[in-house]
């Protein structure tokens, strides 16, 4: 069921990033209940006040073990995640270097840090190993951090990770990968894109989210190195200043966790990639060739806003829920469907999704073709002229 503009409509659910189903699974619902009748509802305070709870230092631990990396840093939400560990650990005279596809909780942490921030083209490491030589050609006192995602969410594609941190290290830059997308849902028992690149626990800083693959929302940072995640509980705003994840969002994400690690995870995110290849092969078949990797997000390029608009209005109609993007998410030319493939979807109904959306986005670029052509800005006094208008 989705609600726009107060009309509800019922229908297949291809926008949901609850990627392998486990918002609904028995276990994690029941660890949910169990959680709220032994600790209640409200976590009742900041993690350094007094907000911490017994599933969240479970959680903390589960997750060190999970990414490597020793020392975590639990947050509310993922935007909070990325946003806090950026604007706690970068000074103003420190520099940020983004992939210029950052998403907004890391583009705002930089921004609300320093005004040295710099972007760099999309997955280009070339770029990025210039920017950082010509940095240090002028600062070698500074920090540098590159943020990067492990799944680039509007392209569902991946930086060469392992090269980025060499590049990193070599101008003793640090490198951020948010996993918001991949872990959990892509890689060996759930590891994301560090998994398998074979990165686990060798990037510098690692930020994510639960609101994907764990059932639930909340984030996090991760690091090796205590004495960064004891500044960021501290200077990381988010953390300090706002209340802790609620017991039942921690005891959810650990048992979310728990599954993603198991036989049963691997077989789901194993589902969920059959789904996301059949997709990518029915669009295929209709003549649209999907952009990026195979992942849980299937990007379908449409172009032109207006036809994007009006092929969106048409697909929820025809009973499928699919989210179309336009800028600012993407350039205002690049507007797409980000269609979204979950465990629990059938071979039918993903041949179903193919079929109403490439139907619409057709039927919607010849109707606007058909519209006859309307004046423009500099032409429409003009012509409103000569029809007696003015
Ligand atoms: C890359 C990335 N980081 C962070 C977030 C924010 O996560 P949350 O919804 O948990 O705040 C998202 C959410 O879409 C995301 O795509």
């Amino acid at each position: 069921m989705r609600c726009e503009r107060g009309i509800s409509y019922q229908g297949l659910n291809f926008g949901s990033q609850d990627y392998l189903g486990l918002s609904t699974h028995p276990e994690v619902v029941a660890a949910g209940h169990r959680a709220i009748e032994q600790y209640g509802l409200h976590s009742a305070g900041s993690a350094m006040f007094g907000g911490n709870t017994p599933p969240a230092l479970m959680l903390e631990k589960a997750l060190a073990e999970h990414l490597q990396m020793p020392h975590v840093v639990l947050f509310s939400t993922g935007w909070s995640a990325g946003f806090g560990a950026i604007s706690g650990l970068v000074r103003p005279d420190d520099h940020v270097v983004m992939d210029a596809l950052s998403h907004q909780s890391l583009q705002q942490g930089a921004a609300a840090a320093t005004q040295n921030v710099s972007r760099v083209p999309h997955l280009n490491n070339r770029a990025m190993r210039r920017k950082l030589q010509e940095i240090r050609a002028r600062d070698t006192r500074n920090g540098v951090l590159v943020v990067t995602e492990g799944l680039f969410s509007m392209d569902s594609d991946v930086p060469r990770l392992e090269e980025l941190q060499s590049i990193c290290h070599e101008f003793n830059a640090t490198l951020l990968v948010d996993v918001a997308h991949d872990l959990g849902a892509l890689g060996p028992r759930g590891t994301g894109s560090l998994g398998v690149q074979g990165l686990l626990g060798k990037v510098d800083l690692v930020v994510g989210t639960f609101s994907k693959t764990f059932g639930s929302t909340g984030g996090f940072m991760a690091t090796r190195s205590p004495a960064v995640r004891q500044f960021v509980r501290i200077m990381g705003g988010p953390h300090i200043f706002s209340n802790a994840l609620l017991p039942l969002q921690a005891a959810v994400v650990l048992e979310s966790l728990r599954i993603v690690r198991s036989e049963e995870g691997e077989a789901l995110r194993a589902k969920a990639r059959e789904n996301s290849l059949a997709l990518r092969g029915a669009f295929l078949e209709r003549g649209i060739q999907c952009l990026g990797e195979p992942s849980n997000v299937v990007p379908v390029p449409v172009g032109d806003p207006k036809v994007a608009r009006l092929a969106s209005k048409l697909v929820l109609e025809r009973g499928v829920s699919a989210n179309l993007v336009e800028y600012p998410a993407v350039r205002v030319r690049d507007s797409r469907f980000r269609v979204l493939v979950m465990s629990s979807h059938t071979p039918e109904q993903v041949r179903r999704a193919a079929e109403v959306i490439s139907g619409a986005i057709e039927e919607a670029g010849q109707w606007l073709k058909a519209q006859p052509a309307r004046p423009s800005r500099a032409e429409a006094p003009a012509q409103a002229r000569l029809q007696g208008e003015l």
